[in-house]
C-alpha cells in the first residue's frame, strides 16, 4: 500500500495553494489523553496486528502504540492536512516505512476509504484497533487564525478541513435566528438561547460579525461572566464547531460501520469530551453489544487525578471501547 502514502506525500507536497506554515514541534504539541488505559485494554494477543487512527492530531496515540508495540502497523487519518503535513515531517522518519502511513483523509468517508483505497487490505488483513480521538488537538485551539478559541481573536472560521468553504462565519452571519436558536440549543445544551441569539441578529444587521472575540464579547455581554467558571461562550462555541464541522452525524454514521468492519476480537477505542458525543458512542455500543461483540466499558473510563493536573485539557475526556467477537456473517443470520 506504500503507493497510497507516497501519493498522498505529493498531494500534501502540491498543495501550494494552501499555505501551510512550517511547526516545529514545541508549537505543535498536543498532550494525548487515557494513553495507559487504551495500551491496557489492547487485546492480550496484540503484536503485529494493524491499528487504524482515525484522528492523528500531533501523533500521540499513535507514537504511544508504535513505541509499546514496535512490530505493529499503523495508519493513521486526519481531516486537517496540517497535522498530516506536521506528521510527515516530525513523526514520519521515526518509524519504518512499513509502521507508519499517513492519510489526509475524513473518517465519515468510512466506506469510501476502505472500499476505493484499501479493498485488498481489508480482505486480507484488516484492522485488530481503531481508535477515535474526537475533537480538537491542542494546535487547532492554540493558534488564533483557526477560529476555535474565543480566547484569541480570530476570523470565524473552526473548519478542520480548510477545502470545506462553510465556515462558523456563514452560521453566524447567515442563518436565520430560528436556526441559530435550534443549533444553539440541540448542540451547545443551552436553555435560555433568546437573549444571546436575537443581539446577535441585531449585531449583524449593522455589520457583519467577523471575530471570535466579537462574538465571545457579545455572549459576555449578554451572559455577564465573573471570570469564574467555564467562560460563557464555550457552549455557543461547541455548537458552532460541531455543526461546522459535521462531528455528531459523522460519527453516528460512521462508528457502526467501523465495529462491522474489524478483525474478530478487534476492538474499538473511543475518547469523547463532551456529553452529545458520549451518548451517540454509548448508545451505539448499547445496541451492538452481545450481538456481534462486548461493550466493554459500561462503566466509562475516565482520566486520573493525576492526568488532569498533568494535563487540564484531559478534564472531561471519557474512553469506550467496544470488542467485535463473531463474524459480519454469522452475526447476519442470526
Ligand atoms: C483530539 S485531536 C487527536 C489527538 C491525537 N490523538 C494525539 O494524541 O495527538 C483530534 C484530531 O482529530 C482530527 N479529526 C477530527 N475529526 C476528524 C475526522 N472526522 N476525520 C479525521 N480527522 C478528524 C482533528 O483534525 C484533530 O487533529
Amino acid at each position: 500500500m506504500s503507493f497510497y502514502s507516497l501519493e498522498i506525500k505529493d498531494r500534501v507536497r502540491n498543495a501550494a495553494h494552501i499555505m501551510v506554515k512550517k511547526f516545529s514541534e514545541s508549537v505543535f504539541r498536543h498532550e494525548p489523553v487515557l494513553v495507559e488505559e487504551i495500551l491496557s485494554l489492547f487485546p492480550s494477543s496484540f503484536q503485529n496486528g494493524w491499528v487504524l487512527d482515525c484522528t492523528f492530531g500531533a501523533g500521540g496515540h499513535t507514537k504511544a502504540i508504535l513505541n509499546h508495540y514496535p512490530s505493529c502497523s499503523v495508519i493513521a487519518l486526519d481531516r486537517d492536512l496540517y497535522s498530516i503535513k506536521w506528521g510527515l515531517e516530525n513523526i514520519k522518519s521515526h518509524f519504518s516505512e512499513q509502521s507508519l502511513r499517513l492519510i489526509h483523509a475524513n473518517f465519515h468517508q468510512y466506506s469510501d476509504l476502505m472500499e476505493h483505497h484499501f479493498p485488498l487490505f481489508m480482505k486480507t488483513k484488516g484492522f485488530d484497533i481503531i481508535i477515535v480521538d474526537l475533537g480538537v488537538s491542542s494546535p487547532q485551539l492554540d493558534e488564533a487564525d483557526r477560529g476555535f478559541s474565543f480566547y484569541k481573536e480570530g476570523p470565524l472560521d473552526m473548519r478542520m478541513d480548510r477545502r470545506q468553504s462553510f465556515t462558523a462565519s456563514d452560521i453566524i452571519n447567515q442563518w436565520s435566528e430560528k436556526q441559530l436558536m435550534d443549533l444553539f440549543y440541540s448542540y451547545g445544551e443551552i436553555y435560555n438561547v433568546k437573549p444571546v441569539v436575537k443581539a446577535l441578529v441585531k449585531e449583524r444587521k449593522k455589520s457583519p460579525i467577523k471575530t471570535t472575540k466579537q462574538l465571545a464579547d457579545l455572549i459576555i455581554k449578554k451572559r455577564g461572566w465573573r471570570k469564574k467558571g467555564a467562560h460563557p461562550a464555550t457552549s455557543y462555541f461547541l455548537a458552532l464547531r460541531l455543526k461546522v464541522n459535521n462531528e455528531l452525524e459523522g460519527l453516528s454514521e460512521n462508528l457502526p460501520k467501523m465495529i462491522q468492519s474489524l478483525n474478530i476480537f478487534g476492538r474499538v477505542f473511543v475518547v469523547t469530551f463532551h456529553s452529545l458525543e458520549d451518548r451517540i458512542v454509548k448508545n451505539i455500543f448499547r445496541k451492538e453489544d452481545k450481538k456481534i461483540g462486548n461493550h466493554l466499558t459500561k462503566k466509562v473510563i475516565t482520566p486520573t487525578r493525576e492526568e488532569i493536573k498533568r494535563n487540564p485539557r484531559a478534564r472531561s475526556a471519557k474512553l469506550r471501547v467496544f470488542e467485535k467477537e463473531v463474524n459480519n456473517e454469522l452475526s447476519a443470520s442470526t
